[in-house]
């Protein structure tokens, strides 16, 4: 009932090494590689925004596709890093790429399993009628965060990834998706500065509250590590196979001990598991859809292949899909 069309996915030119990072705050090459396995990650220029790095990956997969703007039907943007605070991202989008006067709008802040939920959310649109939907995931972090944050700054990149679906007639089968929440844990990853809770005011400004990020970093790893593993095994269970039966999985790419964590937990050996956050750093809702793009470009994944996307994100939320191709 659900089937993907076209394949996109966009890194901005410039590149942030681990020594560039060095020589800005107190870290180093060292520190970053063995903590996170991340090498280097992209960032966007000064002149672009949200919707240029969400609308670059999306004409990729337009082309993909075989279609145009005017083919698409309905945008859903996951972002957590939007183009501004209202309207939506989804709406520049819109505009940016000159579709027709459709539905559009945003998953926000569902973190970095906004794009799975995001996949979620199309395929029961599909069940109403059907239609071309845009999915996008995108993340301009660097814009946002704080550069002098050590213990977060290094973690992050900014990218796109894009997907066209449809009923049927694609590559990839959306077999099923399964997706989870716990509220109670809204704490372990948090931007608290914005919303109502703690608007923005001078305080908050010269505190530098408006961009600091609450993160339990180890709290944050052993949550990824369970929720990522147990969504495979949940969406793999739902279609009648095992972990065993899977070709490729794409996990959300935080950081490479957390994967090699999932890996583990899931017996998984290397050849079954892609990898890219060494060359691209955490880039939040953007690192499956970009990932899965940059699988098949690689030729990892191939005609008759189970592959499973998991990921996990600020909520706390995580998500799988399951996709034959
Ligand atoms: C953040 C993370 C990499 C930290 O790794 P860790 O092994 O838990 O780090 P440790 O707690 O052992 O080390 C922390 C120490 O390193 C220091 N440190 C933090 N960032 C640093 C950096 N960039 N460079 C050098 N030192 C750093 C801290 O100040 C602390 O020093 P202290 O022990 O003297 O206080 C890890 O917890 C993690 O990956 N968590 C998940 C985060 C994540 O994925 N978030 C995004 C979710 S979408």
């Amino acid at each position: 009932m659900a089937s993907i069309l076209g394949f996109g996915g966009y890194a901005p030119e410039r590149v942030m090494t681990n020594d560039d990072w060095a020589a800005l705050i107190d870290t180093s090459d060292e520190w970053i590689t063995t903590r996170t396995g991340i090498k280097k990650r992209h960032f966007a220029s000064d002149d672009e925004a949200t919707v240029d790095l969400a609308g670059k990956a999306s004409l990729v997969a337009l082309e993909d596709a075989g279609l145009t703007s005017e083919d698409i039907d309905e945008i859903i943007v996951a972002t957590d890093t939007p183009e501004a605070y209202t309207p939506d991202t989804a709406s520049f989008l819109q505009h940016y790429l000159g579709c027709r006067e459709v539905p559009a709008y945003d998953l926000g802040g569902s973190g970095c399993a906004g794009f799975v939920q995001a996949l979620d959310v199309a395929r029961a649109r599909l069940l109403l009628e059907p239609k071309r939907i845009l999915v996008v995931g995108v993340e301009l972090i660097s814009r946002l965060m704080s550069w002098e944050d050590r213990s977060f700054c290094v973690l992050f990149g900014d990218a796109a990834g894009a997907v066209v679906v449809a009923r049927d007639g694609g590559a990839a089968e959306l077999v099923h998706v399964v997706a989870g929440t716990d509220g109670s844990q809204t704490d372990i990853l948090t931007l608290k500065t914005g919303g109502t809770r703690h608007p923005f005011n001078a305080e908050s400004l010269a505190s530098g509250a408006f961009n600091h990020l609450d993160m339990d970093g180890k709290r944050v790893f052993r949550e990824a590590v369970h929720r990522m593993s147990q969504a495979v095994v949940d969406v793999t269970g739902h279609i009648g196979k095992g972990v065993a039966d899977v070709d490729l999985v794409i996990p959300h790419q935080a950081n490479k001990r957390i994967i090699d964590a999932v890996q583990q937990k899931m017996g998984v050996d290397d050849s079954r598991v892609f990898v890219n956050v060494h060359d691209y750093g955490n880039t939040g809702s953007a690192t499956v859809p970009f990932a899965l793009w940059e699988a098949l470009g690689k030729g990892r994944i191939s005609e008759g292949d189970l592959v499973v996307l998991t990921a996990f994100g600020a909520g706390f939320h995580w998500a799988a899909a399951a996709l034959q191709f």
